[in-house]
């Protein structure tokens, strides 16, 4: 069965981003790109990924108008990418043509939200507008959004991620961050949890960075979450 385990590519550069992706087999984990590195090294850089034969996560977040993401999610398939996202905040309209614009293509990228950013706290909410209940029920109404919208799932975190299933269903995929195995620094992520429990609370994929990108034997941390998953 292919890795549920996605791995961040949170280099600078791509000449970074490649030695460590040369130590990796396909079979071992998908990666995920994101910002930094896609403006760094651009879409022939995403592309190369996919060469090599790897499932690769675009981690653009779009949100603009619905014409405008609908053609940026279209561009997006066309590099043979295994997953995009959208920021649910843009509405359902947007989220609509997201999906619309993916519909005729022979193997269509799987289509997933961003909820609530991890870093917006009821103060941050509260501060761009966003007043009704706590930011768990923000995020289980764009949860909720996103699936009518006819996504297939949205990135969460771990603790969100047991009642986004009983919610919304055992098809609906739900991809997490901040997850740490035993034994290794937590960063700047505040609420951890291990690939087991991720896995006990029904989470499909899980995103893992540093622990795997700045330690000595990163074959050895994959295959330990690997075998968690
Ligand atoms: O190094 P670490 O395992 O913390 O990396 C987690 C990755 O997941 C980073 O690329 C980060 O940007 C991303 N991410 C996150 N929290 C979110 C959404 C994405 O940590 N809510």
């Amino acid at each position: 069965m292919s890795s549920r385990l996605i791995v961040a590519l949170d280099f600078p550069d791509t000449e970074q981003a490649l030695s460590f992706v040369q130590l990796l087999s396909p079979a071992d984990c998908k990666l995920k790109v994101g910002f930094e590195l896609f403006v760094a090294g651009g879409p022939g850089f995403v592309r190369s990924l996919v060469d090599l034969g790897f499932d690769v996560f675009l981690d653009l977040k779009f949100h603009d108008i619905p014409n405008t993401v609908a053609g940026a999610c279209r561009a997006a398939a066309k590099l043979g990418v295994w997953m995009i996202n959208v920021h649910a905040a843009g509405g359902d309209k947007m989220m609509r043509f997201a999906r619309e614009a993916l519909s005729d293509l022979e193997n269509p990228p799987h289509l997933i939200a961003v909820t609530v950013l991890t870093s917006m706290d009821a103060e941050q909410l509260d501060k761009i507008g966003v007043r009704a209940g706590s930011p768990d029920d923000q995020v289980k109404h764009l949860a909720r959004l996103t699936h009518e919208s006819g996504l297939d799932g949205v990135v969460c975190s771990a603790q969100e991620a047991q009642m986004l299933r009983e919610t919304l269903g055992a098809d609906f995929l739900l991809v997490t961050p901040g997850i740490r195995p035993e034994g290794s620094q937590q960063g700047d992520q505040s609420r951890v949890m291990t690939p087991e429990a991720a896995k006990a609370v029904g989470v499909d994929y899980v995103v893992v960075g540093r622990p795997i990108t700045q330690s000595d034997d990163p074959l050895a941390v994959i295959a330990q979450i690997n075998r968690a998953l």
